[in-house]
C-alpha cells in the first residue's frame, strides 16, 4: 500500500499556513496543523478544509513556547515534512515584545528541531526565514548578501536561520530555509501595511473614513502574492539535498507607490465608485489627487527601519524552477477588490 505524505504545519492559522494547507491538500497530502490555544476558537476558512478534505485535514494543539507539546505533536503525527511557519511575525511588535518574539521565533525553532532529532524517521523541515534578516544590505539581496538585521524580529529569525544551518551540518538533518521577501494577499493580517492600505482605500472610496494614518511611506519592499510563495516552500523539500533560497519578485516599490496603485485599482476596476470620490476619471492618479487622504503619525515610525528590500530570485528560478507569477498592480487590485467586498458586506 502506498501511504500518502503527511505534512505538519506550524502557524496554520496565519496567512501562509492557510495557502500552504490548501496547496498540499490539493497535491494529495494529509495535512495536520499545529495551533496554539486561544480563547476564541474561530477557525475561519480552515473550517471548510475539514469538509472538503474529509479525513486528510486535522488540527492538533501545540505552542512553540512549549517543548512538551511539540515533542508530543511530532511523535503523534509522524510527519514526512514539517513546515515551520509559526512566528511572532509583526516587525513593529518585536520592539515592544522582544523576549516573546525571540522565544517563539528562535527558541521555538530550537524546540521543534530537538523534538525531531531523535525520531526514528526524521521529517524534512522547511524553515520560514525572511528578507528582514538582510537589514539595510544593498539591494538586490541574494542568498550571499550580508545579514545585518535591524529589528528584534529580524535578529530572532536570523538566529533560527543559523541554527537550521548548524543542525543541517551537525546532524545531517534535511532542513531548507526559504528567505522569503514580503508576500501579501486578502488573508494578510490587518496590521501589515498592504492590508491596512487596501482596507483604508476601500473605506475612503465607500465614504466610511476620511484618511489612512501611516508611518514611513518612503520605505521600499519587494511584494509578491502569498499563494505563489507557498509553492516554493514545497519545492524546496522536493530537492535531493537541503539548501537556502531567496524567494522574491525581483522588483521593489515604495509604500507610497502601493497607495497610488490602490487608488488606481479603484479608478480602473470600479469606475463608478471612483467617480463619486473624484471627478478626475480619465487620467492615471497622481499623488496630488490623493495626498489629502494620507496622514502620518510618528508613533507608527519604527525605531530602526529597513529602507529597501529587493530580492534576487535567480537561484530559485534555476534550481527550483520557481518564479513569481502575480504582477504588483494585479496583487494590489486583488487586495483592494477583496476589501471593497468586505466593507460593502459589513
Ligand atoms: P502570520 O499570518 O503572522 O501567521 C503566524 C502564525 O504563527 C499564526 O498561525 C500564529 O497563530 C502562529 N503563532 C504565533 N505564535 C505562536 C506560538 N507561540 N505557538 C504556535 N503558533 C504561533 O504570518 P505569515 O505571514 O503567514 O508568515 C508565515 C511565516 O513566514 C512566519 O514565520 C513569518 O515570520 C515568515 N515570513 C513571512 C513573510 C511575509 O511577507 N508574510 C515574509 C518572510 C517570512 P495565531 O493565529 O494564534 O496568532
Ligand atoms: N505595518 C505598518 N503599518 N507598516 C507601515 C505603516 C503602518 O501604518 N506605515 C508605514 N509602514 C512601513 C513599515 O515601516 C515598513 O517599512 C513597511 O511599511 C512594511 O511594513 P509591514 O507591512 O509591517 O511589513 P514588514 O516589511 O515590516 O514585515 C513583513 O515582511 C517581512 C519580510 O520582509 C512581515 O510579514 C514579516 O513577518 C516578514 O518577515
Amino acid at each position: 500500500m502506498v501511504s500518502t505524505p503527511t505534512a505538519l504545519i506550524t502557524g496554520i492559522t496565519g496567512q501562509d499556513g492557510g495557502y500552504l494547507a490548501e496547496y498540499l491538500l490539493k497535491l494529495g497530502y494529509t495535512v495536520i496543523g499545529l495551533r496554539r490555544r486561544t480563547s476564541n476558537r474561530n477557525l475561519g476558512f480552515l473550517k471548510s478544509l475539514y469538509k472538503k478534505y474529509d479525513g486528510h485535514f486535522d488540527l492538533i494543539d501545540g505552542d512553540m513556547t512549549d517543548a512538551v507539546s511539540l515533542m508530543d505533536g511530532v511523535r503523534a503525527v509522524q510527519p514526512t515534512e514539517i513546515y515551520n511557519l509559526a512566528a511572532q511575525s509583526f516587525v513593529g511588535t518585536s520592539w515592544n515584545q522582544p523576549m516573546l518574539t525571540n522565544d517563539v521565533n528562535f527558541m521555538g525553532t530550537l524546540r521543534l528541531l530537538e523534538a525531531c532529532r531523535h525520531l526514528e524517521i526524521r521529517p524534512k523541515i522547511y524553515q520560514a526565514s525572511t528578507s528582514e534578516m538582510f537589514g539595510n544590505s544593498p539591494a538586490p539581496q541574494n542568498e550571499d548578501a550580508p545579514m545585518i538585521p535591524r529589528s528584534p524580529y529580524g535578529l530572532s529569525k536570523l538566529a533560527a536561520h543559523r541554527l537550521c544551518g548548524v543542525y543541517r551540518d551537525s546532524f545531517d538533518a534535511f532542513i531548507s530555509c526559504g528567505i522569503l521577501f514580503n508576500h501579501e494577499s486578502p488573508r494578510r493580517g490587518e496590521e501589515f501595511v498592504t492590508r491596512k492600505i487596501a482596507n483604508g482605500v476601500a473605506r475612503i472610496c465607500l465614504f466610511k473614513t476620511d484618511a489612512i494614518t501611516l508611518g514611513n511611506i518612503t520605505t521600499k519592499r519587494d511584494w509578491g502574492f502569498a499563494g505563489d510563495y507557498v509553492r516554493a516552500m514545497w519545492l524546496m523539500l522536493q530537492q535531493d539535498s537541503p539548501d537556502d533560497f531567496v524567494i522574491a519578485t525581483g522588483h521593489t516599490h515604495s509604500v507610497q507607490e502601493f497607495i497610488l496603485a490602490a487608488f488606481e485599482a479603484v479608478r480602473m476596476h470600479h469606475p463608478k465608485i471612483w467617480a463619486k470620490v473624484s471627478p478626475r476619471r480619465d487620467y492615471p492618479i497622481e499623488w496630488k489627487d490623493i495626498n489629502q487622504f494620507i496622514k502620518q503619525d510618528k508613533k507608527l515610525m519604527r525605531p530602526a527601519e529597513v529602507h529597501e528590500l529587493r530580492g534576487d530570485p535567480t537561484k530559485a528560478k534555476e534550481v527550483l524552477g520557481w518564479e513569481s507569477a502575480v504582477e504588483f498592480e494585479d496583487l494590489v487590485a486583488i487586495m483592494v477588490d477583496a476589501e471593497l467586498m468586505r466593507e460593502r458586506n459589513d
